[in-house]
């Protein structure tokens, strides 16, 4: 039996990214600009602010339910859904190239334009990425170890590392679409910009 807990490996917390600089210049949460665009005046507007948010909400929501399937596979009952050791490494394989995949997007095309005027995507989201990508690249070293000497899977130490750094993802999952939802992006762009962001 593991020693790991789904509840705890998904229970949204930001404490393993060390406080930045940028974060220790202000007291609690970014404060916003005094500039608010006007509120949408039809459901069409509406849309358009949501859909930063919701398009994003869309991806997370497939990464949260791949992070929970691979937990809850990985105490060894993916050999009763008749996967071998290589098999559930493809599962994982798949998972982790998905997530770095949504990652390079968003750090090539996405972060720096918002990161223009939002402070949130040049330093917290983005501090959450690298935190997030250390315990990637240690998934990614544990997949190739299993694959190379499926006897040595261990349980224990694939649901650690799950366990190290999903906490995190679950925190940034939900932050990032909170910062991409309408009254935040209000207080940085208008309508007519928000309809340009990239996405
Ligand atoms: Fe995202
Ligand atoms: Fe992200």
């Amino acid at each position: 039996m593991s020693s790991y807990s789904l509840a705890d490996a998904i229970k949204p917390s930001r404490k393993s990214v060390p406080p930045s600089k940028a974060a220790k210049g202000r007291k609690g949460d970014i404060d916003l600009p005094d500039y608010i665009a006007p509120e949408p005046k039809t459901a069409a507007e509406r849309r358009e602010w949501d859909r930063m948010s919701s398009r994003m909400e869309g991806f997370h929501t497939y990464f949260r339910m791949s992070f929970k399937q691979l937990f809850e596979l990985a105490d060894g009952s993916f050999a009763q859904r008749g996967l071998s050791v290589k098999d559930f490494m493809s599962v994982a394989e798949d998972f982790h190239e998905h997530l770095g995949f949504h990652h390079g997007i968003e750090e090539r095309h996405i972060f720096p334009v918002l990161a223009k005027r939002m402070p949130q995507f040049r330093d917290d989201h983005q501090e959450e990425h690298d935190v997030i990508h250390k315990g990637m690249d240690e998934l990614q070293a544990l997949i190739a170890k299993y694959r190379s000497d499926p006897s040595s899977y261990s349980p224990d130490d694939f649901r650690r590392n799950l366990a190290s750094w999903g906490p995190l993802l679950f925190y940034h999952l939900d932050a990032e679409v909170e910062t991409l939802k309408p009254d935040i992006l209000r207080r940085y762009w208008t309508l007519d910009e928000v309809r340009r962001l990239p996405m």
